[in-house]
């Protein structure tokens, strides 16, 4: 994916994405959002849960990890194939129902039919934010629970490298990653070391730059967030 050609990501730039996206699993705050999100989710004992947009299956894995003796159904569900195939390599388990399904579109589900949903960064990558939402609480239960975490308005993946490794240099020495390929690199350096995982890492930064300069997408501030949850249901 070069970005001297292309000025944004598409659909298919996820299949793409798919290949190298469990490189993000070594940056100690996307695992520790996870573990924070299934933390949220509490038990799912004798629960419905909806996955939405589940990727790779990272937080699906960690839900199966916290819940061995638990009964409970998960419908984990994405567009892409190449996600789905590394989320049902990575937890072939009988309680977990992987479903290829786009969010743009209604939902394969009936009303109330979910106990939880939880959406991890996905909800800003939609056509209409408004309208999935409506679908999630459509499919909600009355009294469900809906756990949903977006990136906002002008996130800084620099300040999630700082995080990562620790750094006490101050944030505006982190900031503007993606302005070019070479600050990437600096910083992801900085972070991860030079190496294998740091070459890596710049295939998921140039994905992630695409998605940061995607018009369409839908970054907002926690109280537009607020306002169109309060008009979705
Ligand atoms: C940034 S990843 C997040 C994956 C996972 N939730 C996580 O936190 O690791 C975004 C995911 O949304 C999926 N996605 C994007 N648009 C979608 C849509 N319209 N319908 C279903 N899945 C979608 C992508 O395929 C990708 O797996």
């Amino acid at each position: 994916m070069k970005d001297e050609v292309k000025d944004g990501f598409e659909g298919k730039d996820w299949e793409e994405y798919a290949k190298c996206y469990d490189v993000l699993n070594f940056l100690v705050p996307y695992r520790e959002l996870q573990e924070k999100i299934a933390g949220e989710l509490g038990s799912l004992s004798g629960q419905k849960i909806l996955e939405v947009a589940c990727g790779t299956g990272n937080l699906t894995e960690i839900l199966l990890k916290r819940n061995k003796r638990n009964e409970f159904a998960i419908w984990a569900i994405d567009f892409s194939e190449e996600m789905l195939k590394r989320a049902r390599q990575k937890c072939p388990d009988g309680r977990i129902h992987f479903i290829r399904a786009d969010i743009n579109e209604r939902l394969p589900f009936s009303d109330n039919l979910f106990d939880k949903i939880v959406s991890v960064n996905t909800l800003y990558a939609t056509h209409s934010p408004e309208l999935v939402l409506r679908e999630f609480f459509r499919v909600l239960e009355n009294n469900g629970r809906l756990i949903l975490e977006t990136p906002k308005t002008g996130y800084e993946n620099g300040l999630i490298l700082k995080e990562h490794c620790g750094s006490r240099k101050p944030d505006k020495y982190w900031l503007d990653a993606h302005s070019s390929r070479e600050r990437e690199r600096q910083l992801i350096s900085e972070a991860l070391g030079v190496g294998n995982l740091g070459e890596q890492m710049m295939t998921v930064a140039e994905c992630n730059r695409l998605i940061s300069k995607n018009a369409e997408f839908h970054f907002f501030h926690r109280d537009e967030l607020r306002a169109l949850l309060e008009k979705a249901p």
